[in-house]
């Protein structure tokens, strides 16, 4: 169970919008966004979520255990003008590897470009930023968390691309205390994200997880591949690639080495995933 008034007093949230069972907390946040009575930054938080959302057409699975929330921000409240929105979707990821840092000490806890954060090499969780209308200077940060629903028993295949805090720790989190962490490394991450994407870049780059790999992206129709050099100051991820270097600012990575160049000359070759 959450404790909402521990969420309220200790986050930045000035509303919480809680549901024992919800669909997507996307969904409903993105539905609040156009209530002008709605105020901002609110917590929507489900207890349960059933259709939980990725990116494209990806679904999240969200099982008993696990944080599904959404944060509605003001992007004129928080001084985030709309050209600073495709790097939240980062920053957000950087305040999750942040805030998870506390219980894995000596851990690796990465950033993949765009929207993924690992643990160990396993995806621990993904973000959603969504904007309901850029006229309304809205945005919806959502963020699900793998934190007391074990992968053990989940088929092969999924655990050797997922894992949950718990399995990494062998212990189980108080989601409240999960929560209230994210949400004060969040809004700390957008106060930077303000104040200028400099420090955020050097940042971001030191936890990039395809950095010094080999990455194929599929950017439109078409499929580039090259060295991944790291993320840029603008958020875009940058490949060396036979045509020279380019910087992409969208896409979905669809193959990446599992070990970095320089890593892999000084051992045996491994399988890409
Ligand atoms: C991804 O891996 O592609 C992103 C997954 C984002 C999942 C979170 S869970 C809370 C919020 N509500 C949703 O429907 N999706 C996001």
């Amino acid at each position: 169970m959450f404790d909402l008034s521990r969420i309220a007093a200790e986050s930045f949230v000035r509303s919480i919008d809680f549901h024992d069972s919800l669909g997507s907390t996307n969904d409903r946040a993105l539905e609040l966004a156009i209530d002008p009575g709605r105020s901002t930054p609110c917590l929507v938080l489900a207890q349960r979520q059933t259709g939980g959302r990725g990116r494209g057409a990806n679904s999240w699975w969200s099982s008993e255990g696990s944080l599904t929330f959404s944060v509605l921000v003001d992007g004129l409240e928080r001084n985030l003008p709309a050209g600073n929105w495709p790097l939240v979707s980062l920053a957000a990821g950087l305040a999750v590897c942040e805030a998870l840092d506390a219980w894995h000490v000596d851990r690796e806890l990465k950033l993949k470009w765009p929207n993924d954060v690992f643990l160990d090499g396993r995806k621990v969780s993904g973000l959603l930023v969504e904007i309901p209308d850029p006229k309304l200077s809205r945005l919806v940060i959502g963020i699900g968390i793998n934190v007391n629903n074990s992968f053990e028993t989940a088929p092969t295949e999924l655990r050797a691309i997922a894992t949950a805090m718990s399995d990494v720790e062998s212990r189980t989190f108080e989601l409240t205390d999960v929560l209230i962490r994210v949400l004060t490394a969040l809004d700390a991450q957008l106060r930077c994200l303000e104040q200028s994407s400099a420090t955020l870049r050097e940042r971001w780059s030191r936890r990039s997880l395809l950095t010094g790999r080999i990455v194929t992206l599929r950017h439109g129709n078409e499929e580039a591949a090259g060295r991944c050099l790291g993320i840029d100051g603008e958020g875009a991820l940058l490949l060396e690639t036979a045509s020279g270097v380019r910087a992409f600012r969208s896409g979905v990575v669809v193959r990446y080495d599992s070990q970095s160049v320089e890593d892999r000359a000084s051992s045996r070759p491994t399988e890409s995933v």
